[in-house]
Formats: C-alpha cells, sequence, structure tokens
C-alpha cells in the first residue's frame, strides 16, 4: 500500500529493480507493432499520443497512417491550411486536441527551428501539451525519465501498489506521478512507460484482468489480497446533459443543400453542420414558418429523416432530421454556404452531421 512519510513523499513498498526487469523483460517481447512505434521522430510519437488520448487503439491507427501521410513532417503540419487539417481529424472526435496540436507545432516552427524542445519546461509550455504528453514524448522520443500517467496507468499502478485514491479527482494523477518518478527505469524510460501503457491495454483490463498472465503479478499488492476488481477507485462522472435539436437540411436549387460553420470556440469549433435549432425554440409544427422567415424564402413539404443521437464527453445530441425542399434562400451569413453534396465532402463535419449527410447520399 502506498505510504506517505511526513513531508508526505510516497514511499513504494515493492521490489523496484525486479519490477523494472519484468515489465520491461515482458514489453519487449509481447509488445504489439503498431506504426507510431516504427521509429522515435518526436513529431510522429507525438501525433500518436494526442490522437491515442481518448480514443483507442484500433481507431487511431488508420488515422495516424492518412495523418502522417497528408503532414508528414512537423512544418507540413504548421504550414497546412486548417480546415485541411480538421478535416485529417474527423470523425476522431475533440478537435481542440488537433487545433491546439497546429498551434503548437507552429510555435515549434517559430522558437525552436522546428525541433520538439528536449526540454521539459519548454515543451510542456506549448499548446495543449499536458503533463500525460509532456511525459509520453520526452520518454519514448528523447529516453528522459518522466512519468506519463494516464487513466489506464492510474489503473494499473492502483491495483500494483494499493492506492485507493479517488482518479477522478484531478490532483490525484500527482500521487501517481510521485509513484512513476520513484518507479521508472533510468536506462529504458521508454519502454517502462509503454511497458505500463501496453499492460493496461493487454492485461491489466478495466473488466476481468488477466492476472494469471501478468508479467507483475508477484509484485501485485491488490492481487495478493484479492481485491484488483475493485480498483481503481473512481467516483461517478456528473450526469449526461440532453440537447435536442432539430437538424434543418435546407434543399435549394436541386441538390445543393445549406451548411454552416460554427463558431471558433466551443464544442466542434470550426466544423462545419446543417443549420440547427433547439426544439425548445420551435416546435416540429412551427417548423415551416420559422424557415421560411429567417431565410425569406418558401418551403416546402417537410420529409423526416433519420434521427440521429450523438455522444460526447458530457452532452448528448438527440437530432430530429428534417429535410425541406426550398425556393431560394435569402439572408445567407458569412459563415453560411450552400453547397452540393460533392462539394460537402470536402468539409469537416461532425460524426453526427456526417450520419445526416449520408442518408443524403443514399
Ligand atoms: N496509449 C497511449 N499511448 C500509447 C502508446 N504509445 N501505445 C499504445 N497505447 C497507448
Amino acid at each position: 500500500m502506498v505510504k506517505r512519510n511526513q513531508s508526505n513523499v510516497v514511499s513504494v513498498p515493492i521490489n523496484i529493480p525486479q519490477f523494472r526487469h519484468d515489465l520491461i523483460t515482458w514489453f519487449e517481447k509481447e509488445q504489439r507493432e503498431l506504426p507510431w512505434r516504427e521509429n522515435q521522430d518526436p513529431y510522429r510519437v507525438w501525433v500518436s499520443e494526442i490522437m491515442l488520448q481518448q480514443t483507442k487503439v484500433e481507431t487511431v491507427i488508420p488515422y495516424f497512417h492518412r495523418f502522417i501521410q497528408s503532414f508528414p513532417t512537423l512544418e507540413a503540419l504548421a504550414s497546412a491550411d486548417e480546415q485541411e487539417v480538421l478535416k485529417a481529424w474527423e470523425g476522431l472526435g475533440y478537435y481542440s486536441r488537433v487545433r491546439n496540436l497546429q498551434t503548437a507545432v507552429k510555435e515549434v516552427v517559430a522558437d525552436y527551428e522546428a525541433k520538439v524542445p528536449q526540454d521539459a519546461e519548454q515543451f510542456g509550455k506549448l499548446k495543449g501539451v499536458g503533463p500525460y504528453t509532456k511525459g509520453a514524448v520526452l520518454s519514448i522520443a528523447y529516453g528522459q525519465p518522466e512519468p506519463a500517467v494516464d487513466g489506464n496507468v492510474m489503473r494499473v499502478l492502483s491495483r500494483i501498489l494499493l492506492i485507493e485514491e479517488d482518479i477522478a479527482k484531478v490532483k490525484t494523477r500527482k500521487i501517481f506521478e510521485e509513484a512513476v518518478r520513484q518507479l521508472i527505469s533510468h536506462d529504458n524510460p521508454s519502454a517502462f512507460n509503454q511497458g505500463l501503457m501496453e499492460l493496461g491495454a493487454l492485461i491489466c483490463t478495466p473488466r476481468n484482468p488477466s492476472c494469471l498472465l501478468c508479467p507483475v503479478q508477484e509484485h501485485c499488492i491488490a492481487y495478493d489480497k484479492g481485491i484488483e476488481q475493485t480498483l481503481p477507485i473512481k467516483t461517478k462522472k456528473t450526469k449526461q446533459q440532453m440537447k435536442a435539436y432539430h437538424v434543418l437540411v435546407l434543399e435549394v436549387n436541386d441538390n445543393e443543400y445549406l451548411l454552416e460553420q460554427r463558431p471558433n470556440e466551443g464544442l466542434l469549433a470550426q466544423m462545419w453542420q446543417f443549420p440547427m435549432v433547439e426544439i425548445t425554440e420551435v416546435s416540429e409544427n412551427l417548423l415551416l414558418p420559422y424557415i421560411n422567415e429567417k431565410y425569406q424564402t418558401t418551403g416546402h413539404s417537410i420529409e423526416k429523416l433519420q434521427p440521429v443521437r450523438h455522444v460526447f464527453s458530457h452532452i448528448t445530441w438527440e437530432l430530429n432530421v428534417v429535410k425541406i425542399k426550398c425556393d431560394q434562400l435569402h439572408d445567407i451569413k458569412q459563415h453560411q454556404k450552400t453547397l452540393s453534396l460533392e462539394e460537402i465532402s470536402e468539409y469537416p463535419l461532425p460524426v453526427s452531421h456526417q450520419k445526416v449527410y449520408r442518408q443524403l447520399l443514399e
């Protein structure tokens, strides 16, 4: 069990050299072949670690290949068109990740001669580089003994070291970082950190961990006590907020549709969508007069398309999708465009609106 002494320093009650050896030996033998493990290019490692936050390895692999093909170097990403970058991320979600990444690589080009800084403080100041990304990139690309603690690593270490702190609390990560600072191999920080990640992915899974196959089972305090399934301790997050919208698929000029760009900040910033209006603002039977007035047009019949539901981290969207053939639209704003189906495919759309778009292609 992890204890703190009077100065609140974590003491780690396992055989540290043996633990390092067992973890690294297992990782070197059992690691998956993954495209970002082909070399230690800090730019590629950085891209992969940003993609892997909140997203599963299998989902990331094809995106990683395509992204690196489109933007093979840090300079290429720095000088790329922002909308093209968003398009390459389309479907991965959490789009601020890639907007921040592009901002950060621009800073690297401007301030560090296009070389990812090896200095932890400099690298950690870049946009979107939090403690996890900093530790992951510096250890994997540059072999520095920095902790890289994400949810998976907290799960693994909460079991091995019997850490019963609530991992939903932001400050808990520091306890784990302190533990990793004591545990990490200085000979091979990259294999050590990736070994913890790989263990979390392949063996020390959230439910039904494969303890009988675990290379560090003999070090695991929770296994010894038979309580591995009760860890980590994680309080429930707040309930999902529901938002219900009409999605207005306004067809004009036979097969052109009105799209609009979302604001520069906030959820799905700068992505493109069919116009939406909250259901609480306009009931379905008043939609036609609403559209006619807003766009000074004449909307003819309403056709209902398949509704769409999309779950974000804190919000769930319930989308009532309606298609309305309209005469000429007026009062089109600067952030709006009428586009053919082919043109729409060039724009970055959120997954929920891609589902609407695909219905138009059918
Ligand atoms: N999850 C986070 N980073 C990872 C990595 N480098 N390899 C595999 N899974 C990961």
